[in-house]
């Protein structure tokens, strides 16, 4: 059987990706009432971070665990990819050993190159340009909270970045209808935007719109969504990048202006006061701690799809 790789959500059909939510709301019951789900005894998953990470690396881990198998943290510093070791000889290396494996990098190519060479599953724990095991948490959130996807108005207020253009490609696959706050020369990629248009248009389903103001994207809005201004690696731009963005944090006047009981949504970590206010993440909306917790119960879900 050919390896399964999530790389970005378009690796997954429409109906797997409900069948992963599904699975990783029961996967959170069953934890909950202390049952243990060993349905990867003894796998290996190799988890490759090039840039930081809390929650990704901890719950893929204590998923792994979970599940009844093992996950191996390597990093640039202590391992021979911080000395250049090339990342095809790495995948060939740590295939042999591992059943898996994660990477969390820069430019989405070199998770693409690390897939290539691996003969094990390759996930995408972030990369310049996507987050797909983010999203997977964060529509379970929703469908846990809503009991459906579809019907709602989601609102992205912010950075066009890589949680933007998950958000994008789960719109397309799941027909949403989802709307983008950014300001001038922060849209998300035109050729991801353009390809999830494609899909809407080929399905008959969902829609993008990109706007200026973030009050038109909150109005009437059933999820808003949004992350930090300054993504890893843009640290030295994060002057810049605040003043571009001053106007576009998800206030608590902005969440007025949506749905009668809309959810908010942040992955974290947030900036309290930049692009999420402190009133808003920890007020009545927010929904933030729960999509956190669901980034081990969606994993889970993700690493039995393709790992077993
Ligand atoms: N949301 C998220 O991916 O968090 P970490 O950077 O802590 O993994
Ligand atoms: N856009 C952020 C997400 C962090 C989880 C970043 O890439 O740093």
């Amino acid at each position: 059987m050919k390896k399964r790789d999530l790389l970005t959500l378009y690796d997954l059909e429409r109906a797997e990706i409900e069948a992963i939510l599904e699975r990783g709301i029961a996967l959170k019951s069953m934890r909950a009432s202390g049952e243990r789900v060993h349905t990867l005894p003894g796998a290996v998953l190799g988890m490759i971070f090039e840039k930081a990470s809390t929650r990704t690396r901890v719950s893929f881990e204590v998923g792994m665990v979970e599940l009844g198998g093992h996950a191996v943290y390597i990093a640039p510093e202590g391992s021979q990819i911080g000395r250049g070791e090339p990342i095809a000889d790495t995948a060939r290396v740590l295939g042999g050993y591992c059943h898996g494996l994660l990477i969390r990098t820069f430019d989405q190519s070199r998770a693409e190159a690390l897939a290539a060479s691996a003969p094990v599953p390759v996930i995408n724990g972030l990369t310049d340009q996507f987050h797909p095991c983010q999203l997977l948490a964060d529509l379970m959130t929703v469908r846990e909270l809503r009991g459906t996807l579809g019907g709602l108005r989601y609102a992205w207020i912010g950075d066009g970045n890589n949680m933007a253009h998950s958000w994008l490609n789960a719109a397309a696959l799941l027909g949403l209808e989802l709307v983008i706050a950014c300001p001038e020369g922060y849209d998300p990629d035109p050729e991801i935007t353009a390809q999830a248009r494609r899909i809407m248009q080929e399905r008959g389903q969902g829609s993008v719109e990109i706007v200026r103001d973030p009050v038109e994207a909150a109005r009437g809005s059933d999820v808003l969504s949004t992350d930090v201004w300054a993504s890893m690696g843009q640290e030295s731009a994060a002057r810049a990048r605040a003043e571009a963005f001053a106007g576009y944090c998800l206030s608590e006047s902005l969440v007025r202006e949506a749905s009668a009981d809309p959810i908010v949504l942040h992955c974290l970590p947030a900036h309290r006061g930049e692009e999420i206010a402190e009133e808003v993440l920890e007020g009545p909306h927010s929904a933030v701690w729960r999509q956190a917790e669901n980034r081990l119960h969606a994993q889970k879900a993700v690493l039995e799809r393709l790992l077993a």
